[in-house]
């Protein structure tokens, strides 16, 4: 990893950087689209980036909604541009991203994406399906920050921006 590598809080400069960012990363534009809706609605809990004198990477967190007192969010999307990947970037974000929440209280976070990938920073399986999610998988992952534990299956309600998701 570069030593001049910073992660922080997006600020408004950064928004054209972020959305390209994703299309590069995705080879689409469905996931920077997403992160667009995210901030329109006012569902960035956490958008962070890591600069390297342009931004190289980014990620997103949004609320989800539930009925069993946890304050729960998901992971997405996360990307790092392709001539930074495997340079530990997308590590740094995930991480500091779940320091930062766990910081703020946060009991539960939800990705879904490759388990050899996430299961680095603790996400299992196992940790997801105890919920009811619209994407319920073995690609869904959870990761408990607390030690709270719902009493009864709790139904998490993706932010309406994942609504629009092909
Ligand atoms: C996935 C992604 C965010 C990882 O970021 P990164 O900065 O390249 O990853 P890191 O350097 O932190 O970690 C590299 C490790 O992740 C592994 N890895 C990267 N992408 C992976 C994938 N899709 N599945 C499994 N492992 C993956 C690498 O093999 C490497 O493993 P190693 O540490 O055992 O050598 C980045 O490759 C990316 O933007 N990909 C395209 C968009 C995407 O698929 N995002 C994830 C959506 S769930």
């Amino acid at each position: 990893m570069s030593v001049a590598l910073r992660i922080r809080q997006e600020e408004p400069a950064d928004r054209e950087a972020i959305h390209a960012l994703h299309c590069a990363a995705f080879g689409q534009s469905a996931e920077a689209d997403l992160v667009d809706r995210l901030r329109e609605n006012g569902d960035l809990v956490l958008s962070l980036v890591a600069v390297d004198e342009i931004v190289v990477g980014h990620v997103a967190f949004s609320p989800l909604a539930n009925d069993a007192g946890l304050k729960a969010s998901a992971l997405a999307p996360l990307a790092v541009l392709p001539s930074h990947q495997r340079n530990g970037v997308g590590s740094a974000l995930a991480k500091e991203g779940l320091r930062l929440l766990a910081e703020e209280g946060h009991g539960l976070v939800i990705v879904l994406g490759e388990p050899a990938y996430y299961e680095r920073f603790g996400f299992k399986p196992e940790t997801a399906s105890r919920f009811l999610t619209p994407y319920d998988g073995p690609y869904l992952q959870g990761l408990m920050l607390s030690t709270i534990d719902p009493l009864r299956p709790a139904t998490l309600h993706y932010a309406r921006a994942f609504a629009g998701l092909a």
